[in-house]
């Protein structure tokens, strides 16, 4: 991490926006193969994020989306988990958060890189309207490559979410078409997986709603079922905002009238 710095001028450095969180891996985070279950991975980096986001908006703010994961490596109980969340980029009223998670095993010495992600941070309306945050000045050359970098991932997350949803409209009939092919095919329909979550207050965050990371932990639950009946193991993740209305009624989230995206990316072991 480049969390202290000493700039031209000779001042010690420390990204304002920097939040940290270590945990050693426990019994209850792992999943039946005991290794950290994603979901609760996926928990404590929007806690780190969402406080980074928070200390640099100074007001209430909640998750938008985030963008691809790709998990390098699986973390073992009794191994250590560092979590580091900074803000690369203000815009108008969401942020751009970059999440580094490593996971440090004590007894061998040894540290590695399990993923690097990016979250969209949106600060809540008042009741004055939308929130204008204050800019991100970059003091390091990392922090002006990351900032520099933000715009463009913005760029590219917005086409996204339009390219998905004009594949899900435009391609049906060919997609259907293509899975004939396959002989020893699987029906989707058995590899539904549905659950229903009654939202209590372990589920909540300090806003008292339901915490973007509880709801990613929820559907990696279910994935991770649903995957078992192709032999697939979750391997990496998506989950773009707005709105599959009936999910945000379950889940108990604001809905603002638009559509959530959700979706996972199983690879063969
Ligand atoms: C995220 C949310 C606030 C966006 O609301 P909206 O009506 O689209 O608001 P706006 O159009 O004014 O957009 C607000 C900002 O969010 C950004 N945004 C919206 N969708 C986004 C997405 N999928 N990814 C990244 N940023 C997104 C917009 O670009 C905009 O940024 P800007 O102000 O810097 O220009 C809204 O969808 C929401 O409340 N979602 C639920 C979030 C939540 O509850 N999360 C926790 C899980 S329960």
């Amino acid at each position: 991490s480049d969390a202290l710095f000493i700039l031209e001028s000779g001042e010690v450095y420390r990204n304002p926006t920097e939040v940290k969180m270590s945990q050693i891996v426990l019994p209850c985070h792992a999943n039946h193969c005991g290794e950290l279950s994603v979901g609760q991975l996926l928990k404590w980096m929007d806690s780190t994020a969402c406080l980074s986001a928070e200390r640099h908006a100074g007001c209430s703010c909640i998750t938008a989306s985030v963008d691809d994961i790709h998990f390098e490596h699986t973390i073992g109980v009794g191994q250590v988990v560092s979590i580091i969340a900074k803000v690369n980029r203000a815009f108008t009223s969401s942020m751009e958060v970059g999440i580094l998670v490593t996971c440090e095993d004590l007894y061998i010495g040894k540290e590695w890189k399990v993923c690097h992600a990016f979250a969209s941070f949106v600060a809540r309306r008042t009741e004055t309207g939308k929130v204008q945050l204050k800019q991100v000045i970059p003091h390091t050359q990392l922090e002006q490559v990351e900032y520099s970098l933000a715009a463009e991932r913005r760029r590219m997350r917005l086409i996204h979410v339009e390219t998905i949803t004009d594949l899900l409209s435009n391609c049906a009939a060919q997609l259907a078409g293509e899975c004939q092919e396959h002989k020893d095919a699987i029906p989707a329909e058995k590899t539904r997986v549905e659950s229903v979550e009654l939202v209590l207050p372990p589920h909540a965050n300090h806003q008292v709603s339901t915490f973007g990371g509880q709801i990613m932990a929820w559907m990696e639950n279910v994935a991770t079922i649903a995957a078992r009946w192709v032999g697939l193991s979750l391997k990496s993740w998506f989950l773009c905002a707005p709105d599959v209305p009936e999910l945000k009624q379950r889940i108990g989230a604001e809905d603002n009238g638009r559509k959530n995206k959700l979706g996972v990316d199983l690879r063969e072991e």
